[in-house]
Order: structure tokens, then C-alpha cells, then sequence
């Protein structure tokens, strides 16, 4: 009988079929890499300045609190990963955990996340590479750099720089994973530039007024301002340690390298922003920077440092491509197990002979460009950050249930204080949710309806049929 509240067992790595199965290349500092590379983004070089135009200096505020419940999210994450190392993160948790439906509505909310980020992460880069190549007198038409929204055509340069990351992907995880690692180095040299510049002119008198714009959204007028409407976008510069975790089948000791991955890349970003967001705010008045496209820069401009704006711009444009590279990476593998388990066309789940699945990085390239292309960057990644508060909430819950439903378990990894842990997780996630602008809020429930309606139409019984089920 097709049942949409069927469980998946994790069928062990060495009883599946050798086309199924990924190759185990990766070790824990391969993975902190690729969380620092997923996490620290545009999230911190360009929206702490629509941070602050939300929440003035309490914007720092917004970062405390949107990393406390990413923190959270961590530990969880860290828990259930090690105790189900296989692809698929989220998806695959709540596929043991709660069963079938559910887990298609998270793969839906992934499939937003990753999809979402690798084409507004490739929107701001084109920006700042457009901005490089103009300064040395090779500017680009505007009608190719921005979509229509924004009066151009399509942004070329943001489908450039998904082709070359998809490239390097299907050249071979561990060769793209290393290149990953130095330009990790490069990203973080620069914000420790950044801080080093802007740290000696600190005025604390910019935190005066401190929360100019209150605390909770101001729904009346519309304008979705305060510190917890800045939270809920700042969160977007806190996530990408889940795509460690979508790396699990790759990782040469998963129950070690995972949990050191995760929950070693958080606590080395959250360090790094609240450190750059304090230099930032005393550095130049918020009034300064908000809303910039290029915020961090701007602010090197202005207290006269323009060769350290240089230097960041720059390293932005080499290093920006790690977190579209970490997430085309996770969404790939979300789709390649989507896929093996006949959610989606089986076919698409075959690696080739360098042991990476093709044909979905291909398919994840085609879908990210057309987003990259035609929509503006501001669009994005608030539904970006709806389908990861899902994805983050469902882990939260896995993990209480797991805890219940299987106490004597071995977990390689016990977050501590859990029942503490998942509740903030849970109901902080909730709360940055319902701070996402009105039209996010819209946007998800359409494509989880949609979702459905396909899972209904298509995915019940493709899965039941890979599972060997009989029709009816
Ligand atoms: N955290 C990632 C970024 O800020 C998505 O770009």
C-alpha cells in the first residue's frame, strides 16, 4: 500500500549500488572550510547595511539574536547529523524521522534555500565584478548586468560565475573542496582587514540612539522595520553550516568530521560578525552605510582608508564564489537523493566515474541561472531565508523526537541542554519567520502548495514504485 507517512531506512553505504554512491573524500577541516565558505557571505558584506537601515546600531542586536537560534539550529543539526550520516540534510532526517509527506515539504523548503542563495549570493557578486571591471575601464552594458526588474535584461555575469562553480564541482568534490579552503583564507584576511581599519576611529557615541526603530516589526505602516525585521534578513549571514551536513555520505569519518564541521564553523562566524558589526556601528554612523551595496567598503571610504576598500572589494570578488560553491554543492546533493529515493526521475541520480552526480549539478546550474539572471538580489534572499527556517525548525524537531522515540541510541554528538536547545530553536526560528516581509510569507505557503499538489500528482507514487511497491 502507497502510504505518504512511510519512514526511510538508511540502507548502509557499503549495500548500495556502486552507481549510487558517493565517493568518501572529505575530512573535518575540508568541512569547517566549507561551512566558513558557506557561511560567511553576502550576508555580512552587503546586508548588515539593510540591517541597519532597519534597526539602526541595535542591528548588532539583530546579529546576537539571529545567531543564538542559528546556534541552536547547529547543535541540533550536529546531533541528528552524526546520528544519520547520509545525503540530503534535512530531507533525509525528517524522511526517518517523520515520513514521507513531511519530508518532501522540507525538500521543497531546501530546494528554496540552496536554490535561493546560489542566485542571490551569484546576483551580489555580479555586483561587486561589475564594479571591479568597470574601475579598470571594462564596464559591461546595464542591460546585462541586472534583470528586468531592475531595467536591465539578464545579468550575465551572475550565470558566469554559477557555470564556472558548476564546472569545478563536476571536475571533482576534493580539487573543488581544497580551492574552497584558500579562499576561505582570503574572505576571512579581508574581514580581519576590515576590522583592523575601522577599529582604531571607534565613537561610541554611534550607538546613541541605540534602537531608533524599536523592536518588533511595526506592521501598521507596512514598513517592516526593527530590530527583529533586521534579524529575520540578517539571518541569511548566518546559515550555511547545514550544508556541511548535506556533505555526510563524502566525509571520511561522518560521526567526527560533522560534528566538528558544524558546530566549529558556527562558533568562528558568529565571532567573526559580532567583531565586524561592532566595528562597523563605531566606526561610521548607521546612517552612513544603510541600505549600501557595498556597505563594508563604503565604510572604508569614508573614514579614508580607500586602499583597505580596495583590498575588500577585491577579495569579495575572488571569494564570494566559496559560499555559491558550498550551497551549488549542497543543492546538488539534495536533488541527487531526492532523486534515489524516486521522489524525483531516478536517472538523474547517477554519479559518473569521478564519483559526482552530473547530470544534477547540470540541472541545479540551469535552475539557479534562471534565477540569477532575471530576478534582483533584495527578492531573494528573504525566501531564501523562509525555506532554511523550515528546513531548521524540522531539524529542531528530529531532534526531540529522536531523543524520545530512540533514547539509548549511540550519539556520536549529544547537543547539550536539548530540550532547552530545540525550543529556542523552534520558537525563535517561528519568530524570524513571522518578521519576513508579508510577500515571503506568501511566496513560501505558494510553493509548499504547489509541492504538495506535485507530491500528490507524482512523488507518492514514483517513491512507492523505487521502493518496489505494487501500483494502486
Ligand atoms: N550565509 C551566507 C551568506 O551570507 C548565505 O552569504
Amino acid at each position: 500500500m502507497k502510504n505518504w507517512n512511510v519512514r526511510k531506512t538508511i540502507v548502509a553505504r557499503e549495500d548500495m549500488p556502486a552507481e549510487h554512491r558517493l565517493k568518501q573524500s572529505l575530512s573535518w577541516p575540508h568541512l569547517v572550510a566549507l561551512g566558513v565558505g558557506a557561511i560567511v557571505g553576502t550576508g555580512i558584506l552587503t546586508l548588515i547595511g539593510v540591517g541597519a537601515g532597519k534597526a539602526g546600531p541595535a542591528v548588532i542586536l539583530s546579529f546576537a539574536i539571529a545567531g543564538v537560534i542559528c546556534a541552536c539550529a547547529a547543535l541540533a543539526y550536529a546531533e541528528v547529523a552524526t546520528m544519520i550520516p547520509a545525503s540530503g540534510s534535512a530531507y533525509t532526517y525528517s524522511y526517518t524521522v517523520f515520513g514521507e509527506l513531511i519530508a518532501w515539504m522540507i525538500g521543497v523548503a531546501l530546494i528554496l534555500e540552496y536554490t535561493l542563495v546560489v542566485s542571490a549570493v551569484a546576483v551580489g557578486w555580479s555586483g561587486y565584478a561589475s564594479g571591479f571591471l568597470k574601475s579598470i575601464g571594462l564596464g559591461l552594458p546595464d542591460a546585462l548586468i541586472q534583470g528586468p526588474e531592475l531595467g536591465g535584461v539578464i545579468n550575465v555575469p551572475a550565470i558566469f560565475i554559477i557555470w564556472v562553480v558548476a564546472g569545478l564541482l563536476i571536475a571533482g568534490t576534493r580539487e573543488s573542496a581544497t580551492l574552497n579552503a584558500i579562499l576561505v583564507l582570503i574572505k576571512i584576511a579581508a574581514l580581519a582587514l576590515f576590522i583592523a581599519v575601522a577599529l582604531p576611529v571607534f565613537d561610541a557615541s554611534h550607538f546613541h540612539p541605540f534602537m531608533p526603530f524599536g523592536f518588533p516589526r511595526s506592521g501598521a505602516s507596512g514598513s517592516e522595520v526593527g530590530v527583529m525585521a533586521a534579524a529575520a534578513i540578517i539571518f541569511f549571514a548566518f546559515y550555511g553550516f547545514d550544508a556541511i551536513a548535506t556533505a555526510a555520505e563524502e566525509a571520511k569519518d561522518p560521526s567526527r568530521d560533522l560534528a566538528i564541521g558544524i558546530v566549529g564553523s558556527m562558533i568562528v562566524c558568529v565571532a567573526i560578525y559580532m567583531a565586524v558589526a561592532a566595528a562597523a556601528i563605531g566606526a561610521v554612523a548607521y546612517t552612513g552605510f544603510a541600505n549600501s551595496a557595498e556597505p563594508l567598503a563604503l565604510i572604508l571610504r569614508q573614514i579614508n582608508q580607500p586602499w583597505a576598500a580596495r583590498i575588500l572589494g577585491a577579495s569579495a570578488v575572488v571569494a564570494l564564489p566559496t559560499v555559491i560553491l558550498a550551497f551549488f554543492f549542497g543543492q546538488s546533493r539534495i536533488f541527487f537523493t531526492v532523486a534515489r529515493d524516486g521522489l524525483l526521475p531516478s536517472s538523474l541520480a547517477r554519479v559518473s566515474s569521478r564519483g559526482t552526480p552530473v547530470r544534477i549539478t547540470i540541472f541545479t546550474a540551469v535552475v539557479t541561472s534562471v534565477f540569477a539572471g532575471l530576478i534582483p538580489l533584495t527578492s531573494i534572499a528573504a525566501l531564501a531565508n523562509a525555506g532554511t527556517l523550515a528546513a531548521f525548525i524540522a531539524v529542531c524537531a528530529a531532534m526531540l523526537v529522536l531523543r524520545r522515540r530512540e533514547p539509548n541510541r549511540e550519539r556520536k554528538f549529544r547537543a547539550p541542554a536539548a530540550p532547552l536547545v530545540a525550543a529556542v530553536g523552534i520558537l525563535g526560528c517561528l519568530y524570524l519567520f513571522i518578521s519576513l516581509p508579508n510577500r515571503t510569507q506568501m511566496f513560501f505557503f505558494a510553493a509548499q502548495g504547489i509541492g504538495i499538489l506535485l507530491y500528490f500528482i507524482y512523488g507518492h507514487g514514483a517513491a512507492a514504485r523505487a521502493r518496489g511497491e505494487a501500483r494502486g
